[in-house]
């Protein structure tokens, strides 16, 4: 029997069951997008037994409502040195060179790879990839397929590649708690799968190995680009597994999000950058181009830019969007270059070939997360993080567009070829008969209501959201406080009704109140404004006070510990003989 226990570097877990089965593998992958089937392919092709543990279908992730592309140095005359120049200078002085190093020259042979497992994208009439630009970058090198459904093709791709290879998967699991084994070491994880047959309920799967690929946290904000599926559970997982994380406090506003309405909450349609790539204006409501004059790029400027600037528009004519005018496109060119986003427009009523169409930044993308280094390993041994989910140093204080696709692959393939020298074949201790013991030494989260969620999104945008000062964070902060202690006292009332019942939704909400409380410890504790990360009470970048990145971690009297570091790189783990 394994000595696997459900319990946490800091002892902290959600409240869940105790495992009622188990499986064994050498490496479980927790996410199915681009950096999650990337790293699973991989390790499997070299002979690791590898599951992929996902929330929803293999192909319900963020990867697959990527429109833009993916941004690699393809083209002629460009190379991995200027796209190394466009990342640093969107990332405000905080990327991690090294990383991005990495990301450009790797960049370019990782799509090549998968071109080869089966993704096609557009071309141009001379059969190159067809290469657009978006904002920040001084050259087309954006690849996209399907027009403006790149990430539907990559996922396809992927998806195809996965069940060609036999992949094991389990889906519509949500991830709960890092397993660790009698010595603190990473063995595996404990989830919760509905309705897939014999594996159903709470579970475990038992590995060595463990890569966290889960994608973002936009949810935890009422309006994001992000699908239902992103409840930051792989940040909230690695906190309480002991793990840091970097960067929370640069969240990126997706300047052109279809505006909706003030009151429209969830997944928002996203227009792409590739349509101010091809030539489209931002105006106001009279028609006046405002991104004229603000920088080079005008309306191509690096997103943090823009966004601001549509923000600073909207306060000074009192308006709660701006407008995307690409009318000059023409039918023939929205319907075969931009078929995706024409037709949610139009499904909302709009119609971009014969108007500008409302826009307005939300919530879009986590340039922070869980730290790694450059193999993808956090700081508890064992895990490992790509993709959103994790902060590699690569973006900074804010990501430059198209990158976050590539970032996915470069990092999949090196935590893979990382995890295949360490781990050898079939070392997963056995579950054996008996599913292990719940641990009772630790501290169970209370149980969070999933009615506050929306209560929390609403904090979240309203504090934390694009503008921020220390009064609206402080607010923020004390009432996420305020909904963690009625969780704490026995539910919304205090205890007076019925507590909330373990389940999907409250563990998701736990996880949202989870990294909603770190995001704003992290942007509180930042008072100057880099990147995307905007304090209206410190309007400046201050490199003499904040050139460095902000880490949090779970302290062990279980506060917050927010401590400062000049790289977001770490000595490596010693990954201890498997
Ligand atoms: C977009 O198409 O504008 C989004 C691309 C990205 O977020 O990198």
């Amino acid at each position: 029997m394994s000595t696997a226990r459900p319990h946490t570097g800091t002892g902290i877990r959600l409240n869940a069951p105790a495992p009622g089965w188990a499986i064994t593998a050498d490496v479980v992958v927790v996410g199915s997008g681009v950096a999650g089937l990337t790293a699973a392919l991989r390790c499997a092709a070299a002979g690791l037994a590898t599951v992929v543990v996902t929330k929803a279908r293999l192909d319900d992730g963020s990867t697959r409502w990527a429109q833009g592309g993916i941004a690699a140095a393809l083209g002629d005359g460009d190379t991995p040195e200027q796209h190394l120049d466009d990342t640093l200078v969107a990332g405000a002085g905080l990327c991690d060179e090294e990383a991005v190093r990495a990301l450009v020259t790797e960049g370019p042979g990782a799509v090549r790879r998968l071109i080869d497992t089966g993704a096609r994208f557009d071309t141009s009439e001379s059969g190159d990839i067809a290469l657009t630009r978006e904002g920040g970058h001084h050259r087309r090198r954006i690849a996209h397929a399907g027009g403006d459904a790149t990430g539907v093709e990559i996922s396809r791709a992927l998806v195809e590649a996965a069940r060609d290879a036999g992949l094991r998967t389990i889906e519509n699991a949500l991830v709960l708690d890092l397993l660790t084994d009698a010595d603190g070491r990473t063995a595996g994880v404990t989830l919760h799968v509905m309705g897939e047959g014999q594996h159903d309920g709470v579970g475990a799967v038992h590995a060595p190995a463990v890569v966290l690929a889960t994608g973002g946290m936009g949810q935890v904000f009422s309006a994001t680009t992000n699908p239902a599926v992103s409840t930051g559970d792989g940040v909230a997982l690695a906190l309480r597994a002991g793990a840091e994380v970097s960067d929370l406090e640069f969240v990126q506003f997706h300047p052109t999000v279809l505006f909706l309405g003030t009151d429209s909450e969830g997944q928002q349609p996203l227009v792409s950058e590739a349509v101010r790539g091809e030539g489209a204006h931002l105006v106001d409501a009279s028609g006046t181009r405002f991104m004229l004059g603000q920088h080079e790029l005008a309306e191509l400027a690096p997103r943090d830019i823009v966004a601001k600037a549509i923000m600073r528009r909207m306060r000074e004519q009192g308006a709660d969007h701006m407008y995307l005018d690409a009318r000059h496109f023409g039918a023939r060119m929205w319907e075969q270059r931009f078929p995706t986003i024409l037709a949610a427009c139009r499904a909302h009523g709009m119609d971009p070939v014969t108007e500008p169409v409302p826009v307005a930044p939300a919530a879009h993308y986590a340039s922070g997360g869980v730290r790694t280094d450059l193999r993808g390993r956090t700081t508890v041994p064992g895990l490992w993080a790509c993709g959103e989910v994790a902060c590699t140093g690569v973006h900074g204080a804010n990501r430059l567009a198209s990158n976050s696709l590539l970032e996915g692959l470069v990092f999949a393939e090196r935590i893979a070829a990382d995890i295949t020298s360490a781990v050898r074949p079939g070392s997963a201790a056995a579950p054996g008969s008996a599913v292990p013991p719940a641990d009772t030494a630790g501290t169970l989260l209370p149980l969070i209501d999933p009615a506050v969620r929306a209560d929390i999104q609403r904090i979240m945008s309203h504090g934390a959201g694009v503008l921020r000062s220390a009064a609206s964070l402080t607010e923020a902060a004390a009432a996420l406080e305020a909904v963690h202690r009625k969780a704490a006292d026995g539910g919304p009332d205090g205890g007076r009704t019925k507590p909330a019942e373990p389940g999907v939704e409250s563990w998701e909400t736990s996880n949202l109140l989870c990294v909603a409380r770190v995001l704003t410890a992290a942007a509180l504790a930042r008072e100057e404004t880099r990147g995307c990360h905007w304090r209206e009470d410190h309007p400046d970048r201050d490199d003499a006070a904040f050139h460095h990145h902000l880490v949090v971690r779970i302290a062990p009297d279980r506060s917050l510990l927010v401590t400062r570091t000049e790289s977001t790189a770490f000595p490596p783990t010693a990954l201890r003989e498997q």
